[in-house]
């Protein structure tokens, strides 16, 4: 990326202010970093069992890809750290599936979401949690003091994430486990795209090729790496992400220079794995 990095994090930082602000959030992963409504990469994430157990502005707040705490297997007693926890709601599913003898907390840059995560935290009346003001470039806890590391679609707006893979390394104790949800690519894309800061904020253009992620998972020490796709999107979503359209009499048209139909199963969602060994 030729980007500047502090202009990156910065406007990350304000768009997911503005999102926070907008109450209930309203699709910032998704067309082009845009509120609006769900988008192919942010609606239902949720089964309906998992949503009544949290506050409705908490499930209106989530802007991830994924549902890591349903796939991330939590066990009673465990502490959770979730990377760039939003409006909270993976922090509160954790808190339960952890319950009172475990801990989970939330980590997020951005005031206005920490401020959104801590009403849901009350009206939740979930007392095991506790947000974070910080970035997951430079975790605010001690080495080892963590059993699991989950996030939903943060990993790929960082400007470093080889640094951000090596700071959740740190936190795990060993055996601990890496389970994030994240927006990866097959392939990279066009040069026009990957420079949009609004393709970035809408959780496509920063994301990382699976090959790359693998390798920088690795070299962070993690073993076990695997990349499992949980929704492959078609030539018709990569036209709505990118630019809330993009069709013209049912063809998808060149958007940043991604032509949708060329693109098409090249940007995934995916529950991404692995484990600090002992
Ligand atoms: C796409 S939203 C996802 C929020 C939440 N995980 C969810 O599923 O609803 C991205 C969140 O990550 C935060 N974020 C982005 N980059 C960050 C960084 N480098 N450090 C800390 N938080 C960051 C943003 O403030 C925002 O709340």
């Amino acid at each position: 990326m030729n980007m500047n990095e502090s202009e990156v994090r910065e406007y990350v930082k304000k768009k997911y202010g503005e999102a926070a602000r907008r109450t209930g959030g309203g699709g910032c992963c998704g067309p082009a970093g845009q509120a609006g409504a769900a988008d192919p990469i942010t609606r239902d994430l949720y089964a309906g069992e998992q949503a009544a157990e949290v506050p409705a502005e908490a499930l209106a707040a989530s802007l991830g890809c994924g549902n890591p705490t349903a796939l991330a297997t939590l066990h009673p007693g465990e502490t959770v750290l979730d990377l760039g926890s939003g409006g909270g709601i993976d922090v509160l599913l954790s808190a339960r599936r952890v319950g009172p003898t475990g801990k989970a907390y939330g980590l997020d840059m951005t005031p206005e979401m920490l401020e959104l995560a801590r009403a849901n935290q009350r009206r939740a009346g979930v007392a095991n949690a506790e947000f974070l003001q910080g970035t997951i470039e430079a975790i605010p806890l001690p080495d080892a003091s963590v059993d699991v590391v989950i996030s939903n679609c943060v990993i790929n707006l960082s400007t470093d994430k080889a640094r951000v893979l090596r700071e959740a390394f740190r936190v795990l104790k060993p055996g601990g486990r890496f389970a994030v949800s994240d927006v990866v690519l097959k392939r990279r894309l066009p040069e026009a795209a990957e420079r949009s800061l609004r393709l970035w904020t809408g959780c496509v253009s920063g994301a990382l090729v699976e090959d790359e992620y693998r390798r920088l998972l690795s070299e962070a020490g993690f073993t076990g790496v695997e990349v499992q796709p949980t929704r492959v999107y078609g030539a018709q979503d990569i036209a709505e992400l990118l630019g809330g359209g993009g069709s013209c009499c049912g063809v998808a048209t060149k958007v940043h220079g991604v032509d949708p139909q060329a693109y098409a199963g090249v940007v995934f969602s995916a529950f991404v794995r692995a484990t600090k060994p002992r």
